[in-house]
């Protein structure tokens, strides 16, 4: 049985107030993740990746954005149906999260050990001088230089690529059986996220943990990531282990996005859109959502939208003209 399973997870914006309309920006989402394995999810801002991912962690439940379908199984329960107390214990301790962007996630006044410590204090119950001996051994673990005189620094006194080791410390913290890094690597030098996959790895060598890796750069999952899931406007258009999708890529979008390589990152919007902004999701499209901008559009494009096709044992494709050949 695998560790985590999505089954159909439909999200959905409210738009006009209280008897609004309900937009599915997440439409039908299904995949599921091992432990020791990590899935990566690829696709341009906008996609649906950071709501996929929030709606896994279960911080997906204000008044704007809502899950509308679907289930979240982590190791056999639906989360869904979990009362909050249950499900709060097992995310809390279970399933942890890197964000996006470090500087919004990690609190400017309070010292990076004592953050750690929190989260410890919180889940493992740990006496105070425990949880600091913890945070300093966390530290250390992410690479971070002379961790001892470093645990008692403030988010500002550190570097990008250093808070972004204090976030993966924090998720680390309680040895969780599920991570979830969302880009936490875009905002960085090369060298530094290279540093970063690295350290994920090391650590799923030893814990055996699950890892979602999201990301817009096909590149990043290619290297790090047993199977992908390729995103195109709330749905997965194409899914299969790693090997096979770059012998056998298939799906229009999927080599378009091989062959484009982002200029400038600006997928910070999950946070700065939460509190009232009119949501840019438009009407939905008849027949297949990458229509306009595909090469080999033919009629049935138009009208119809493709539905899941497995191609091969393992390899599934929505689109009525997949293409031949590799990568
Ligand atoms: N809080 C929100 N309010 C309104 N729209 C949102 C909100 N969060 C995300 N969206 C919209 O939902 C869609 C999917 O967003 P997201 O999951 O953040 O995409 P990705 O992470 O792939 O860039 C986008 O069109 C985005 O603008
Ligand atoms: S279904 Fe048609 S428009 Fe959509 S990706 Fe396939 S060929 Fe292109
Ligand atoms: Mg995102």
């Amino acid at each position: 049985m695998a560790l985590l399973e999505v089954e159909n997870l439909e999200i959905s914006i409210v738009t006009g107030g209280r008897w609004g309309r309900l937009l599915p920006v997440v439409r039908g989402v299904s995949f599921s993740v091992e432990a020791g394995r990590t899935l990566g999810i690829v696709g341009e801002s906008g996609c649906g990746k950071s709501l996929t991912a929030l709606a896994i962690m279960g911080l997906l439940d204000g008044p704007v954005v809502r899950i509308t379908g679907g289930a979240v199984r982590f190791d056999g329960q639906d989360l869904r149906a979990l009362d909050p107390g249950d499900r709060r214990a097992i995310m809390g301790n279970r399933m942890a999260m890197i964000f996006q962007e470090p500087m919004t996630s990690l609190n400017p006044v309070y010292r990076v050990g004592d953050q750690i410590a929190e989260a410890l204090r919180q889940h493992r119950r740990m006496s105070a001088r425990q949880a600091r001996d913890r945070a300093t051994e966390l530290l250390d673990l992410v690479r971070i230089p002379d961790p001892a005189r470093r645990v008692d620094s403030f988010p500002h006194q550190m570097s990008g690529g250093q808070r972004q080791r204090v976030m993966i410390a924090m998720a680390l913290a309680c040895d969780p059986g599920l991570l979830i890094s969302d880009e936490p690597t875009t905002a960085l030098d090369v060298t530094v996220q290279k540093g970063i996959l690295d350290l994920m790895r090391d650590l799923q060598g030893r814990t055996g943990a699950a890892i979602i890796l999201i990301s817009h750069d096909l590149g990043v999952i290619a290297e790090t990531c047993d199977t992908v899931a390729v995103m195109y406007c709330g749905r997965i258009i194409e899914d299969t282990d790693t090997p096979r999708l770059f012998a056998h890529m298939s799906h229009p979008y999927t080599r378009g996005l091989l062959a484009s390589i982002p200029a400038v990152d600006r997928d910070t919007e999950w946070l700065e859109a939460i509190p009232g902004r009119v949501p840019p999701v438009g009407a939905a499209l008849p027949g297949c959502a990458f229509h306009p901008r595909c090469a080999f559009a033919k009629g049935p494009c138009r009208d119809s939208t493709p539905g899941p096709t497995a191609i091969a044992p393992g390899h599934v494709v929505r689109c009525h003209f997949p293409q031949e050949g590799g990568a």
